[in-house]
């Protein structure tokens, strides 16, 4: 650590994980559990040598294994079916949760007294509790928010000593019925500042007249004084743009603090014909924030921000920037195949430009705060995003919660709405009203620009519930939000908070409850679901209704619905557990784009069915789409707007091809081909060069083909995977959502044709190679350049 105005520093590196519980008393004097005497140590016993111990002893533990964060230890174990082993269906999505320790030595240089010191982490599982040096720290239920400890007065600095921090975390209880998974899955940071700095989270941007000619920016800068002496300070404020770094607007102001005190500081800056952030233009601005005392730079702070306006009309929806803005949204739960909720960075970003590709717009974080590093992406690659808050909950945990929530992603353009709760049990009482109604004071307090939602389900018509936010959220109420919504409340501000719920397992086109897997054709959806081109035509005719988001953009543990064990995964994705897009996906982007095309489905390898009736459905954006089967015309047909297109064709082998007209004009071609059995592994990564900061990720998708390269539709080669050079596969997945082989393994059998291969950078540079090998298919290597 280097002395300089403020560090934070990553402290993901060189843990230490034990999976099960281990006692640790409740300390009786301050660092008791700090074994600070062989006496104390002898009286406590043996649990005093995972919280004080030398650096020998620590390297030697039996039982803990070397770690980096993120760590989410549920993918490692196997699945199981038993709730009192701690299984669950829905947060843990039958994998074994239970207790972990982490714990790490670290050294603290003697330059870094005096300074204030902290920990922050940006989300662990469950209930997690902090030791540093044996001195019990914090204590914190709920995995979702981001939290720091101040550590100053319990580290030892340079020749005092090592320290160790241990993180217990408890990840029995669940907070949700989705797959939550296990550990410290988000980064931990260390962070040191003069006992004089800007508050955690402690600037709040908004621009507060937005024109094409100026943008007024008002920043508000938290202090803290965490020393006993008042201090005097100069606060300067430059704003850049983002791209270039160029300087937009400056502005410098004096003002003081009390001795243990904090302050406010409210600088007004004007950024001449500034560029407006939307979806298609996330263009963004950096207020640099410098703080200096007698001359000498003691804090700085980077906010990055955009500008826009957002505006929820009672008629024509949401307005971005005075445009009418349909909201084209997913809702999302946080893991992908792999690595569980242990989410690198470059995965989210995978999972985001995914979810652009099928022309989404906006981002439900479903139903939490998302990691910090997800708001960044959507600010980044333009997103909007429904922040959710975990619960309606106004005691002091709960508003705590909120806050933290609120204060930590109020500067992100990205960030549209705060949703207060989710199909919350009060829903509709006034005891809901009352807490829900403490909640929305609160945000608006800490963020005036945002409006307040709650995603409700039944609560929309009684005990005021509705009243007590700013925007109401139907979840599967377009037909409530029809009826209720807008004939006996006319001026409710409405949103299609979540629909859908499609239930579709990729490839698959015949229920089949034993082994798990719904059918492409949509026809095992649960009673309140419905096709997403129902959703959408609905929005498109009531523009009132302002969006929706999709329940789901990609499948996700835990949650089988309308299934049990043993199928292990959602089924609601637009994608599967890998990314790989189901025939759905097709359709959302027929909806929610320009660019032409036509989907067809099934797949064409039918023997068993020939000179049969097959239901043949086509999506597409097109006027008209014409259908030829192995040459032969089958007629043309006028598409209705919003609405797929269903055939029934006798079938035969060979090539089914539709042609897509738009003004009498082709404009667009789908295909299905009778494949030939399969041949060769083909592999294909999303990124060929990836970054050698052992955290970049590229993800490799796995095909089984025939011999002229057509993806065979059924195949499920089990396929080994050898890696050599400068990275490591961490995680591999095929997306079948009743599948337990492990996601931790070299090798995985192909789901429908495919699998993933996940490969993460070393620290050095060079290359990765990937070979995929299968018995009696051609094999195949891919080469990642790690730069
Ligand atoms: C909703 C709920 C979601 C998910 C979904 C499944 O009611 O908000 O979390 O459970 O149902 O259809």
């Amino acid at each position: 650590m280097t002395l300089i105005a403020r560090s934070r520093e990553s402290f993901d590196e060189n843990w230490f994980f034990h999976k099960g519980d281990i006692h640790i008393p409740y300390a009786v004097k301050g660092g008791m559990t700090g074994g600070l005497t062989d006496c104390a140590k002898r009286e406590e016993g043996e649990w005093l040598d995972i919280a004080y111990v030398d650096k020998e002893a620590q390297q030697a533990q039996e039982g803990w294994d070397a770690v980096r964060l993120p760590h989410d230890w549920c993918p490692d174990g196997s699945f199981i079916n038993d709730p009192t082993m701690g299984s669950r269906a829905g947060s843990h999505g039958y994998l074994h949760a239970g207790v972990g320790f982490y714990r790490k030595l670290f050294t603290i240089p003697a330059d870094q007294l005096g300074r204030k010191i902290s920990l922050c982490f940006d989300g662990v599982t469950g209930r997690s509790t902090l030791w540093v040096n044996g001195h019990l720290i914090g204590e914190r239920f709920g995995g979702y928010t981001s939290f720091a400890y101040d550590i100053t007065d319990v580290l030892r600095y340079g020749s005092e000593g090592d320290n160790i921090v241990l993180v217990k975390v408890d990840a029995t209880d669940y907070e949700g019925w989705w797959y939550e998974g296990s550990g410290i899955y988000r980064h931990v940071w260390l962070q040191s500042t003069d006992s004089l700095h800007i508050a955690q989270w402690g600037t709040f941007i908004t621009a507060i007249e937005v024109s094409e000619s100026h943008a007024a920016v008002k920043i508000e800068t938290k202090m803290m004084n965490e020393s006993a002496s008042n201090r005097a300070f100069d606060l300067i404020t430059i704003v850049r743009e983002r791209a270039g770094g160029r300087k937009v607007a400056e502005q410098a102001d004096r003002s003081s603090v009390d001795g243990l005190d904090e302050t406010t500081v409210g600088q007004k800056l004007t950024i001449i014909e500034p560029e407006l952030w939307s979806p298609e233009h996330p263009y963004l601005y950096e207020a640099v924030t410098e703080l200096y005392e007698n001359g000498v730079l003691i804090d700085q702070f980077d906010t990055s921000f955009g500008i826009s306006t957002i505006q929820f009309d009672v008629d024509r929806g949401f307005l971005l920037n005075g445009n009418v803005y349909p909201i084209k949204g997913t809702c999302n739960h946080q893991d992908f195949a792999g690595v569980g909720v242990a989410m690198p960075r470059a995965l989210i970003a995978y999972k985001l430009s995914l979810l652009k590709e099928m022309g989404c717009n906006a981002y439900r974080s479903a139903h939490h705060p998302p990691s910090p590093e997800l708001l960044e992406l959507c600010d980044e690659l333009g997103l909007l995003v429904m922040d959710e808050n975990r619960k309606l909950d106004s005691s002091s945990r709960g508003m705590d919660e909120l806050k933290s929530m609120i204060l930590r992603d109020r500067n992100h353009p990205s960030v549209i709405l705060w949703s207060l709760e989710n199909e919350e049990v009060l829903e509709g009482t006034v005891m809901g009203a009352r807490i829900l109604k403490s909640m929305t004071e609160l945000a608006h307090k800490l963020d005036p620009t945002r409006p307040t939602m709650a995603a409700m389900n039944h609560g929309w018509s009684s005990g005021g519930y509705a009243d007590a936010v700013d925007i109401v959220g139907y979840n599967y109420g377009h037909r409530g939000a029809d009826v209720d919504g807008r004939r006996k409340y006319p001026n409710r501000l409405i949103i299609g908070s979540e629909s859908s719920s499609y239930t579709t397992t990729r490839g698959i086109y015949a229920d089949d409850p034993n082994k798990g897997y719904c059918s492409s054709h949509g026809t095992n959806i649960p009673s309140w679901g419905c096709s997403p081109e129902k959703s959408w035509s609905d929005v498109m005719e009531h523009p009132y209704l302002t969006g929706i988001f999709v329940w789901t953009g990609f499948d996700y543990r835990g949650e089988p619905t309308p299934y049990e064990w043993p199928c292990i995964s959602s089924h609601f994705g637009m994608m599967d557990t890998c990314g790989f897009p189901k025939d759905v996906y097709y359709l959302m982007k027929a909806l929610w784009t320009e660019e032409p095309l036509v989907h067809l489905l099934p797949h064409w390898n039918w023997p068993e069915l020939i000179g049969q009736t097959i239901r043949v459905t086509a999506y597409t954006n097109c006027d008209s789409i014409e259908l030829f089967l192995n040459g032969r015309s089958l007629g043309e047909r006028i598409v209705k707007p919003h609405r797929s297109m269903d055939f029934d064709i006798a079938y035969e082998p060979g090539e089914l091809k539709a042609v897509g007209k738009i003004g009498g004009v082709i404009a667009a071609e789908g295909k299905r081909v009778t494949t030939g059995k399969p041949h060769a592994i083909r592999l294909e990564p999303n990124r060929t060069v990836i970054q050698a900061d052992g955290l970049d990720v590229a993800a490799v998708r796995v095909s089984i083909v025939d011999e002229k390269g057509n993806v065979v539709p059924y195949a499920d080669s089990h396929v080994d995977f050898y890696v050599e050079g400068s990275g490591a596969l961490i995680g591999v997945g095929n997306g079948n959502p009743s599948s337990h082989e492990s996601d931790k393994a070299s090798s995985r059998r192909a789901f429908n044709g495919l699998a993933l291969a996940l490969l993460q950078a070393g620290a050095n540079a060079g290359s990765i190679t990937l070979k995929a090998v299968s018995a009696g298919l051609q094999s195949a290597d891919a080469i990642i350049e790690v730069g």
